[in-house]
């Protein structure tokens, strides 16, 4: 029997709709034990088209169930990116206290007037729904802020601002973020812009998201800007970037540290693989919990209407934990998957220290569903050697990634991972995420779904994450003996099962 592209290649661990077209996860929040999930949708074919966003809801951020669409678009545009908000004290006067309404606010995009040749065509809109984000009304006034002569202009992103007591929202306008302020998400006034010499640019930035954050071990508060750019990502195409610094309730500054090491990387990323985009956190994640959950869009923009997926297209990444630690005064996001992953451990294998001397298969098909697991390991006494690791299977598929610590670069190489015919851009190059600090010792964690890798290394201080397309499943995973030995240590391989 012939596995079809559906049994082939729709994640076991991964969100993706049931049929059409999928790209940026917008809308996030949590409500009543619910985490809701919207996202730029196409129903009708699986390339982008005229944007909805359709909508899944979860219990666990990994299990998903999806639900009709959110928004539809209509004779004003289409729906593109943004995000929404539970409005507890009922702010906006939509709903009443006792039934707090949600309120979205996404951009319009006037595909009719871009083709005029117009600049105006994006401006930024609300809905609110008044039955925990089941079905939607659009406000009768919308847009609530027209285009200010800015083609780019888009993806506002909401947040409470409890510390200066007002709603704030981030969107992007050209090549610099937007701040926004509100008593009651209608009425908005723009506070500042930032970012237009700062970071990576070239192309315009897209999808912001701007919270404060808990300094790690600290009680320190910084406020974190995420800011999207496609291209112009590190290894090319569709990637996240990220500021720290201060906020005075109107205007955000980066600090001499971050500046320093902005002068030294060019731009600090989130996650350093070719398929981790446009992502944004939740809102609403209550107190108690006080956790920054994160999820992104697995693909890229370079080749992601080119997989070859059949019913749909787009799927999110791995949900993760944000943090922020201060390493010697620099500032880092770290991320590591959400605990709610460990609850689909169907099974744990543990294996003794290992010995690197040779090349070794560390687990099989016949141990684990090679479609769905998760290792985590330790690596020892590293010399600046090169470390491989492969999954693999007999079809000659292999997604090789590692550690150059020769030439100071984490790695993904797909080239010869799978299918690539379908886009130049897929596997043209291998990944890289610079070292930049010096190790002989290192933890690593791998999420391997049937089309993914995910890693995080280091307790989540660099990310990689990447799509590929096997011909079959992948086999066997190995590590690959290098220049000198080195130890493998707390080897834990746990199968996850949905
Ligand atoms: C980012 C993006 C957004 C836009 C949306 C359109 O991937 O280009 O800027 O709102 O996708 O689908």
């Amino acid at each position: 029997k012939v596995a079809t592209n559906e049994e082939l290649y729709r994640p076991n661990l991964h969100f993706t709709p049931k049929s059409g077209w999928m790209n940026d996860p917008n809308g996030m929040f949590f409500y009543k034990g619910l985490y809701h999930l919207y996202f730029q949708y196409y129903p009708n074919d699986n390339v982008w088209g005229p944007m909805h966003w359709g909508h899944a809801t979860s219990k666990d951020m990994i299990t998903w169930k999806e639900e009709k669409p959110g928004l539809y678009p209509d004779e004003k545009g289409y729906i593109f990116s943004g995000s929404a908000v539970v409005d507890v004290n009922n702010t906006s006067g939509f709903g009443n206290k006792e039934n707090p309404p949600i309120v979205a606010m996404f951009t319009y995009h006037d595909a009719a007037k871009a083709k005029t040749g117009a600049i105006d065509f994006q401006s930024q809109a609300i809905a609110y729904s008044l039955d925990k984000g089941m079905t939607w009304t659009k406000y009768k006034n919308n847009p609530v802020i027209k285009n200010p002569n800015i083609k780019d202009f888009r993806d506002p992103k909401m947040t409470w601002d409890a510390i200066h007591n007002q709603w704030i929202m981030v969107l992007a306008a050209d090549v610099e973020t937007q701040i926004y302020r509100s008593s009651n998400l209608i009425d908005w006034e723009l506070a500042s812009g930032f970012g237009k010499n700062l970071g990576v640019h070239g192309a315009p930035w897209e999808c912001p998201d701007f919270f404060p954050m808990k300094v790690e071990g600290s009680t320190e508060t910084k406020w974190v800007l995420l800011q999207s750019i496609n291209p112009g990502g590190p290894n090319g195409g569709s990637a996240t970037q990220y500021f720290v610094g201060d906020f005075d309730g109107k205007t955000f500054s980066i600090g001499d540290s971050f500046l320093q090491d902005l002068n030294q990387f060019g731009a600090l990323w989130v996650d350093h693989g070719k398929d981790n985009y446009a992502g944004v956190t939740w809102a609403n994640v209550p107190n108690s919990d006080g956790r920054k959950l994160f999820m992104g869009w697995m693909s890229n923009w370079q080749y992601a209407d080119k997989v070859p997926t059949e019913n749909w297209r787009g799927s999110t990444t791995i949900p993760r934990e944000l943090k922020l630690i201060n390493t010697d005064g620099h500032y880092r996001i770290v991320s590591l998957p959400v605990k709610e992953l460990d609850k689909y451990i169907s099974k744990t294998i543990k294996k003794e220290p290992l010995t690197i001397d040779k090349t070794t298969v560390i687990v099989d098909k016949s141990k684990v569903d090679m479609a769905r697991f998760d290792i985590r390991f330790t690596m020892n006494n590293l010399k600046d050697d090169n470390y491989d690791f492969i999954l693999s299977n007999k079809e000659n598929n292999a997604v090789y990634f590692g550690i150059n610590k020769k030439e100071k670069f984490f790695y993904i190489n797909r080239k010869n991972a799978s299918q690539k015919t379908f886009s130049n851009e897929f596997a043209k190059t291998i990944s890289k995420a610079p070292i930049t600090s010096n190790f002989n010792s290192i933890e690593v964690r791998v999420v391997i779904d049937k089309t993914s890798i995910e890693v995080f290394y280091d307790n989540g201080k660099t990310v990689m994450t990447e799509i590929f397309f096997p011909d079959k499943p992948m086999e066997s995973f190995s590590v690959v003996k290098a220049d000198s030995d080195f130890e493998l240590k707390n080897i834990t391989i746990n199968q996850l099962k949905i």
